[in-house]
């Protein structure tokens, strides 16, 4: 269903004593906001998944994993499957990060089964898509987005798709402090759902949630999530920042 979400991508950060004060900070601040228009979910680092799960219990924020195995169980030395970040009570997980990408070998064909493995855990993927600063100068973005969509999520049927949440990340807007603009967000974000309404249909496509990640902070996420088609946004750095990242939940 398409709603408006923040998410924050807390990434390989904070001891535990930090990120449980962290955590304790954003929902204290949520707390004093009076109606959120935003979903929220935090996705720390997955030692301290079992931490958040018990804190947000009774409050409306949700939990994710920042990465998962496409393996069911077995002799996969270091990895976490879906089915254990369901008995944790997790409820999304970020896929296809362009880190996970740039620093682990992730492709397309592993991303589409870790996708499947989600959706049959009742895990909902954050899928991240974007291009490297060199393909959107030769004019390439559209081709290299529209390719790890198909490649990874479309054998998806329309009612799994569905549980599906996208985010738009171009790479070189992340961590650089270099946003993309909002009107550049919004063509690529009108373009992702223009390519899920020629596949799934335009009542399916509508639904989808698109947020937008890669530099996000306090002061333009306001300007960014006016745009029609960005839904809210996949948060970094300034997600690691209580005060930061409650003003961009009230971004909207
Ligand atoms: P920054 O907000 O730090 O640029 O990171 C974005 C990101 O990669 C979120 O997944």
């Amino acid at each position: 269903m398409r709603k408006n979400i923040v998410a924050g991508n807390w990434k390989m950060n904070k001891t535990f004593s930090e990120a449980e004060a962290l955590m304790c900070d954003i929902l204290d601040g949520l707390d004093k906001i009076n109606e959120p228009l935003a979903d929220v979910i935090i996705c720390p680092p997955a030692l301290y998944l079992e931490m958040g799960v018990d804190l947000v219990r009774e409050t409306p924020v949700c939990i994710g994993a920042q990465n998962m195995s496409q393996f069911v169980s077995g002799a996969y030395t270091g990895e976490i499957s879906a089915g254990m970040l369901q008995s944790m009570e997790v409820q999304y997980c970020i896929l296809g990060h362009s880190e996970r990408r740039k620093y682990f070998a992730e492709n397309d064909e592993q991303l589409a089964k870790k996708v499947d493995s989600a959706l049959a855990n009742d895990i909902w993927p954050i899928f991240c898509c974007g291009e490297e600063l060199a393909e959107r100068e030769a004019g390439n973005h559209f081709n290299v987005v529209k390719g790890q969509i198909e490649n990874a999520l479309f054998h998806l049927t329309p009612e799994q798709f569905s549980n599906v949440v996208i985010a738009y990340e171009p790479i070189w807007a992340i961590g650089t402090g270099v946003t993309a603009s909002p009107e550049q967000a919004e063509e690529m974000h009108e373009f992702i759902r223009g390519l899920v309404a020629g596949k799934y249909g335009k009542a399916v496509a509508d639904e989808t949630s698109i947020l937008y990640g890669g530099s996000c902070n306090a002061k333009n996420a306001n300007e960014l999530f006016a745009k029609p088609d960005i839904d809210g946004g996949l948060i970094g750095g300034a997600s690691l920042v209580a005060d930061d990242f409650l003003t961009i939940i009230k971004s909207f």
